[in-house]
């Protein structure tokens, strides 16, 4: 990557100078906005080659003044190239002072300060706040903040920063001003400024400690009654934080903005988090259940932020897995806790293995601690966020609930207030559980997907059975050789005969209390005495690893476990290996030209598990669930796209048919008119219906139905079904219909707007040509990320038919997209490559035509760094 800037963290040094308090006065004028700083700088006492340079960063600026100890400099004093301002011979303690014109109303990056629907707010993780002023503009430079905003009364009545409110009041001209102020040290990508016309939903808190938290939600006006969600939410979150992490909130005041243009689903800033409108906006009528749990999950994500990321952050962006991994894990555990564990589990790891896997074997692979880095916006990825909190997951299986809460505790306890590294946390747990993390450590250094391949034998006449472990890890760019990880396998032996589990005991490697046995060699092998008969073995429950199981066995053991297993999480992971293990089989028969075979014993065993009364709703419909084109695309070596869907579509349009009957009644038993509630139980009913109906749409006839269930739905989990599944029909002119009349209904409401382009953009029958018209409907909006995100990114990534066409259109309109957005906002521009990136994947004729675009957008002369550098490292 040469003409790119490379960032290493084996570069790391401390800071030059600290900070003891940063001043900040906004005045907001329609042209432009006024930025004055007042920083008081100190020599960092840890620097003892006792630095006298300062580097500020610096982007998108207009100087005004600078000025050091009231002193104006020249330019003679100060150089200032690549986003560095460097100021040579400074004090050791010294007040800096700048003034410095910005242009919000031209941001369209939307990093930094910009206007979204006429309202100022900021975005400045990772590095945005280098677009407000000239800063040190890193996560190990922590400051109190004082912010004081200016702007017209009557456009921007809301002011708001972090913290609280120390003054307000009135200026000339029909102005007025707000002093915020937090007492809470923090890096500056923490900072937040909202000003705006905003109206409030308010609560309070009362914490253990008997504290009274203001909580308010500002939105536009016309969104108020979509809060009430969102308020509870936060509730929820706040109560949950207290009792299992024993976390409580700091401040008198926490509130949440939402805004329409925003690049990611939320953001953390202390005190004062900005949300994507459509992760806190919700109400029955326009929201599915998988979007109130989402916004559920990510209100609780922002919040728990607050301890990990805000009061302990990380010393480096290399460090980002610290805060995210283990704010993910917080916020999953929540989401497990309030609702349905199992299905949380499957979910999580359905995007583990379906996006992390895929990432981990591309071109992007990196390990959750990356050790260098272009653009570090590219790094917000699964890996660092999903696997980052199954590394933190695997550290709570092999402590056990009441340790791992004992070394979270010495974490924040320890580290308040101080910008620290994963291996600070790791330490800590380490501390509480005398276990040697020494080599657990390598998951945060290496990249990729381990393979532990399971070798089994029994013998009758000695008794004795033995589980024969070998693990590797294919190599990654900048990684030819792996070292070996230390796995925990949680696991348990069953006994067919009498279905009880054997005593695991005897085992050293084996932990009694957290039933993980510990793979640490290349090679591992353990062996049972005294047994009767086989046992059968039931391994890496509940995903205890983010690791491939490659497990030959015979598929009555998957039938067994599919019936049997007591890990739910296993017990769906036998029925997916079971239809896997067809689809790949006739994957290789449909790739010769042979004709597709439905197995009946996997029809067998669906009616098992259709007729099983201990399995709940939410776990039949996870199980019923074939696994989708992208996890078995990565399966297949060089992936024929049209051999895949066709298969997909014939084995579903087969058990469909096998199992029509069964289907029908069970989606009319469940398709009753009961009041709509965001409950465990109604989500599960609601979602093996869904199978129910999504099965019968391959049968043709059942258009009726799902048009009348359109028609009928109460809630839109249902509406959002039957539209989906219109989607994919070819009856060109009903689905016109239905979708004008949706639009010209919902029209208002920009949530339903985004989730009507997002579903017909993923619709089978949807071609580029009706992608085309849909980015010229007066809804779409390139410059809105939520539009583009709904329309050119559900195309990309969930409309494998029309994407991946053969004549490479797709992959043309795609790359003519991210030229397009490469100019406005390279984050959303960089996100979209990810779809082009995986050529190694597809067939000769596809691979090549996706790298061929790859090569058209690497021409571009005006590629960003975050394009750049995607598209580099695919290419090389
Ligand atoms: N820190 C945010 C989160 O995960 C994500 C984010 C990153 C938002 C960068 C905006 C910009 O909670
Ligand atoms: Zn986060």
């Amino acid at each position: 990557m040469s003409e790119l800037n490379t960032i290493y963290l084996k570069d790391y040094t401390a800071p030059s100078f600290l900070i003891e308090k940063t001043t900040l006065t906004f005045e907001i004028f329609p042209e432009y906005t006024l930025v004055r700083s007042h920083i008081l700088f100190s020599q960092n006492p840890l620097r003892t080659d006792l630095p006298t340079q300062l580097d500020l960063f610096g982007v998108d600026l207009e100087i005004v003044s600078l000025s050091i100890d009231s002193i104006e400099l020249s330019d003679k004093h100060y150089t200032w190239v690549d986003e560095v301002l460097c100021i040579k011979n400074v004090p050791t303690n010294f007040l800096f002072e700048a003034v410095t014109k910005i242009y919000p109303d031209k941001n369209t990056s939307l990093e930094g300060l910009y206007l979204s629907n006429g309202m100022y707010c900021t975005q400045c993780e990772a590095e945005g706040f280098r677009k407000i002023t000239f800063y040190p503009d890193r996560p190990d430079v922590m400051s109190e903040f004082e912010t004081r905003i200016e702007a017209d009364l009557n456009d921007y009545p809301t002011l708001l920063s972090n913290g609280n409110l120390l003054d307000s009041g009135e200026l000339e001209n029909n102005r007025h001003f707000a002093v915020w102020q937090d007492p809470f040290k923090k890096p500056c990508y923490l900072f937040a400024l909202v000003a705006g016309d905003l109206d409030v939903k308010e609560d309070v808190f009362t914490t253990v400690e008997g504290k009274k938290v203001e909580l308010k939600i500002f939105v536009e006006s016309h969104n108020m009654h979509k809060t009430e969600f969102a308020m509870q939410s936060l509730i929820r979150s706040m109560k949950w934080d207290e009792e299992r992490f024993g976390r409580v909130y700091d401040l008198d005041l926490f509130m949440i903005v939402a805004v329409d243009h925003f690049n990611m689903g939320a953001m953390e800033n202390k005190g004062l988090n900005i949300f994507n409108s459509a992760l806190v906006l919700a109400d029955e009528a326009t929201t599915t259940d998988a979007g109130f749990e989402r916004i559920e999950s990510v209100i609780g994500h922002e919040y728990f932020h607050n301890w990990s990321g805000n009061r302990v952050t990380c010393r480096d962006w290399f460090q980002l897995s610290l805060k995210e991994g283990f704010t993910v894990f917080r916020d999953s555990e929540f989401t497990a806790d309030l609702h349905d564990r199992a299905v949380k589990r499957i979910d999580d790891v359905k995007l583990l293995k379906t996006m992390q896997f895929a990432e981990d074997a591309g071109p992007m692979a990196h390990p959750i601690r990356p050790s260098s880095y272009v653009e570090i916006n590219n790094f917000y990825t699964l890996t660092v966020y999903e696997k980052g909190a199954e590394v933190v997951r695997m550290l709570h299986t092999l402590l056990g609930e009441t340790t791992f809460r004992k070394g979270s505790d010495l974490y924040f306890d320890r580290f308040d207030g101080q910008a620290v590294t994963t291996e600070d946390f790791v330490v800590c747990m380490q501390e509480v559980s005398g276990l040697n993390l020494d080599q657990f450590q390598r998951w945060y250094n290496q990249a990729g997907t381990p393979i532990v391949e399971v070798f089994e034998h029994f013998d009758q006449a000695s008794g004795k059975y033995t589980l024969k472990f070998k693990q590797s890890c294919p190599p990654s760019i900048n990684q030819p050789e792996k070292l070996a990880f230390h796995i925990p396998i949680k696991m348990a032996l069953m006994n067919k005969a009498d279905q009880t589990h054997l005593d695991l005991t005897a085992i050293d490697e084996f932990d009694m209390d957290t039933q993980v046995y510990h793979l640490t060699q290349d090679e591992q092998m353990i062996t049972f005495e005294n047994l009767t008969s086989k046992p059968v073995a039931s391994l890496l429950r509940d995903f205890s690893a983010p690791v491939k199981l490659v497990f030959d066995r015979p598929k009555v053991e998957f039938a067994y476990l599919l019936a049997n297993d007591d890990n739910s999480f296993n017990q769906f992971e036998a029925g997916q290996s079971l239809m896997q293990s067809h689809l790949l089989e006739q994957y290789s028969i449909l790739a010769k030209g042979g004709e597709y075979q439905m197995d009946s014993d996997l029809i067998d065993a669906m009616q098992s598990v259709l007729a099983h009364d201990e399995l709940s709703d939410a776990k039949k419909a996870a199980i019923l669930t074939l696994p989708n084109f992208s996890y078995l695309s990565d399966q297949i070596d060089q992936v024929d796209v049209d051999v895949l869907l066709n298969l997909l579509k014939q084995c579903k349009t087969q058990i469909a048919k096998a199992l029509e009957q069964q289907w029908l009644d069970n989606f009319n038993a469940l398709n009753d008119s009961v009041e709509y509630a965001f409950v465990a139980s109604q989500v599960g009913k609601r979602s093996f219906k869904a199978l129910c109906l999504s099965y019968l749409s391959y049968l043709g006839q059942y258009s009726g139905l799902i048009t009348s269930l359109y028609e009928s739905a109460s809630n839109m989990t249902d509406r959002s079904l039957a539209l989906n599944l219109i989607a994919n029909s070819n009856n060109k002119n009903q689905k016109q219909a239905i979708n004008a009349g949706f639009y010209e209904k919902w029209k208002q409401d920009t949530q339903m707007v985004e989730q009507w382009l997002s579903i017909q953009s993923r619709g089978e029958s949807t071609s580029i040509a009706d992608i085309k018209a849909l980015m010229q409907h007066e809804s779409f909006d390139i410059k809105t990320p939520n539009k583009v995100r709904s329309v050119i990114g559900s195309f990309a990534m969930g409309n494998p038919l029309h994407f991946h066409a053969k004549d490479g259109s797709g992959y043309e309109f795609l790359a003519d997209q991210i030229l397009v957005l490469n100019e406005l906002n390279p984050q959303i521009a960089s996100r979209l490559c990810a779809a082009l990136t995986h050529f190694k994947r597809y067939d000769e004729n596809r691979k090549l035509k996706m790298i061929d675009q790859l090569h058209r957008i690497d021409q571009c002369k005006s590629l960003s760094k975050d394009v750049k550098e995607i598209v580099t490292r695919s290419l090389q």
